[in-house]
C-alpha cells in the first residue's frame, strides 16, 4: 500500500520492474560493485486518477553535475523548441516588459531563442553541468531545484512571470504541490504556465512501458492534471498532443477564470474516458501487453544470436533503455553494444545490463546486419540519418508500439 503523492489515499502497483539502477546512470566497470538499484514499480491511484512510482531515488542521486542528458543534442527537439519559443512570444509574452520563466532549462534549448530576442528570462536548473552550458551560450540560469521558496525568491528578485514554462520536467518532481503552490504565486494575474511531459494515453496505447524509470514519478492524463490544477486554484484552459518523445501532451494551465477554456479540454477529457484512463483495469490490462512485449523482444534477440551469431547493435544508449534492459534481462550476451553521440556516455557501460556505449561513428564503421532501435522517440530523425544503413540493407529492431523486425 502507497500513499498518493496528489491526494494522500492509498493505491496498490500495478507492475514491478524489479531491481533498476538509475536510468542515467552510466558508469566505468570499476564502478560496478558500488552501483545503487532500487524497486521500480508503478500503480494507479483510483481517486485521483494520477499514475505514479512507488519508490523513487533521492532527486540527488539523479540531478548533479555530472548529468548525462544534453537537450540540445538532437536537432528534432531544438526545432520543436525553436517554434515553441516564437509561440510564446506571439501569444503570451506580450505584456511592456515579459519575463519568462523556465523550469528545468537543461542545456538551454528553449530559452536561448527567448534570450537572443531579448526578453527578461530566467532558466531554473538544478543539474549544474548542463546548467553550465545554458550559460555560457548567453542563458540567464541559476542551478536550483524549482519549489515554493525558490518560486519566493525569483518573485523577490525579478518579479512576477508572465510565463513559466516547462518540457519533460514537472514528471521528475514528486513534490508536485510545492511546485503548483510556487508556480501560482509566481505567475502574474493573467500569467500562464505551460508545460509538456510525456503523455499517459501514448504510454497505454503503444505499450511504450520504457516511459517508465526512476526519474518519471507520474504519468500525466488531462483527467489528472486538471484536478491537480484545481487544488491550486488554477485550471487547465487548453491542452495540445505533441509528437515529442513517444507522444507528449502539452497542458496550458492559469489562474481560475483568467482565461477562456478552450473546447481541446473537454474533447480530451472525453477521448481519456474512451481509453478508459480512469480505470483500473486498464492498468492491468496494461501490465499484461508490456509482459508480453518482454517476452516477444527477448525471442526475436534469441533467435538472432542463436541462428546468425551475428553482432547486434542498439542505437541511443537513451535513459529509457534502462528499464528495457535490466527488466527484459538483455546484457552484453544479446546486444555488442549501444551507439550513442552522448561524449560523456561513450567508453561507459550502461546502467546495471553494463553493454558497453560506444561514440556512434563506430555503428557507421561496422553497419551491423541488425540495430535495436532504442531512442525510437527520435526515428523519424533518425530514419532521416540513416538512410546509407537502410540502402546497404540493415535491419532495425524495434518495440514500440510492438516488436517487429523492419
Ligand atoms: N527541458 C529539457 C530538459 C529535460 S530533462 C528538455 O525538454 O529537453 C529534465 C531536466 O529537469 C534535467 O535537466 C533536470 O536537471 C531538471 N530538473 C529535475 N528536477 C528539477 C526541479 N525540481 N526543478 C527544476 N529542474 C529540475
Ligand atoms: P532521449 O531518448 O532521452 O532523448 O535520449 C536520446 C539519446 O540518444 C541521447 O543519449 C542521444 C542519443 N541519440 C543518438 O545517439 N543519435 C541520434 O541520432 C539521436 C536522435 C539520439
Ligand atoms: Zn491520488
Amino acid at each position: 500500500m502507497t500513499t498518493c503523492r496528489i491526494c494522500d489515499k492509498n493505491f496498490e502497483p500495478f507492475i514491478s520492474f524489479g531491481d533498476m539502477p538509475i536510468a542515467n546512470g552510466f558508469l566505468a566497470e570499476k564502478d560496478f560493485s558500488d552501483e545503487y538499484f532500487f524497486g521500480l514499480a508503478t500503480g494507479f491511484c483510483e481517486h485521483c486518477n494520477m499514475v505514479q512510482l512507488i519508490d523513487q531515488p533521492a532527486r540527488e542521486m539523479m540531478f548533479h553535475d555530472e548529468y548525462a542528458f544534453f537537450s540540445s543534442l538532437s536537432s528534432g527537439m531544438r526545432n520543436h523548441f525553436a517554434e515553441f519559443a516564437e509561440k510564446l512570444q506571439a501569444e503570451f509574452l506580450i505584456s511592456d516588459d515579459p519575463f519568462a520563466v523556465e523550469i528545468g532549462s537543461n542545456d538551454g534549448i528553449m530559452l536561448k531563442n527567448i534570450a537572443q530576442a531579448g526578453i527578461r528570462h530566467l532558466g531554473v536548473e538544478p543539474s549544474a553541468n548542463v546548467a553550465q552550458v545554458a550559460s555560457d551560450n548567453g542563458v540567464n540560469t541559476i542551478s536550483s531545484f524549482f519549489d515554493e521558496a525558490l518560486a519566493a525568491q525569483i518573485i523577490a528578485d525579478y518579479g512576477h512571470a508572465d510565463t513559466i514554462t516547462s518540457a519533460n520536467v514537472i514528471c521528475h518532481i514528486p513534490y508536485l504541490h510545492s511546485v503548483f503552490a510556487g508556480i501560482e504565486t509566481l505567475l502574474k494575474p493573467t500569467g500562464v504556465f505551460i508545460y509538456e511531459d510525456p503523455y499517459l494515453g501514448d504510454i497505454v496505447e503503444k505499450v511504450s512501458y520504457d516511459q517508465i524509470y526512476d526519474e518519471h514519478v507520474f504519468f500525466f492524463s488531462v483527467m489528472s492534471v486538471s484536478k491537480l490544477a484545481a487544488m491550486h486554484n488554477m485550471e487547465v484552459f487548453d491542452v495540445e498532443h505533441l509528437s515529442t518523445h513517444g507522444g507528449s501532451m502539452r497542458y496550458y494551465i492559469a489562474k481560475k477564470g483568467s482565461h477562456p477554456i478552450s473546447e481541446n479540454v473537454a474533447r480530451q477529457l472525453q477521448k481519456e474516458q474512451q481509453l478508459g484512463l480512469d480505470q483500473a483495469n486498464t492498468y492491468d490490462e496494461l501490465r499484461k501487453r508490456i509482459e508480453k512485449s518482454r517476452t516477444d523482444l527477448v525471442a526475436i534477440l534469441e533467435k538472432i544470436k542463436a541462428e546468425t551469431g551475428k553482432p547486434v547493435v542498439a542505437y541511443g544508449a537513451t535513459s529509457k533503455s534502462t528499464t528495457v534492459t535490466n527488466y527484459c534481462g538483455i546484457g552484453p550476451d544479446l546486444i555488442d553494444y549501444i551507439c550513442d553521440t552522448t561524449p560523456l556516455k561513450q567508453g561507459k557501460f550502461s546502467p546495471g545490463s553494463h553493454i558497453p556505449v560506444k561514440p556512434y561513428e563506430d555503428f557507421l564503421a561496422d553497419y551491423p546486419d541488425y540495430t535495436l532501435l532504442f531512442a525510437w522517440n527520435h526515428s523519424k530523425e533518425i530514419m532521416a540519418k540513416e538512410e546509407g544503413y537502410n540502402k546497404h540493407g540493415g535491419k532495425w529492431i524495434v518495440y514500440v508500439p510492438e516488436v517487429k523486425i523492419t
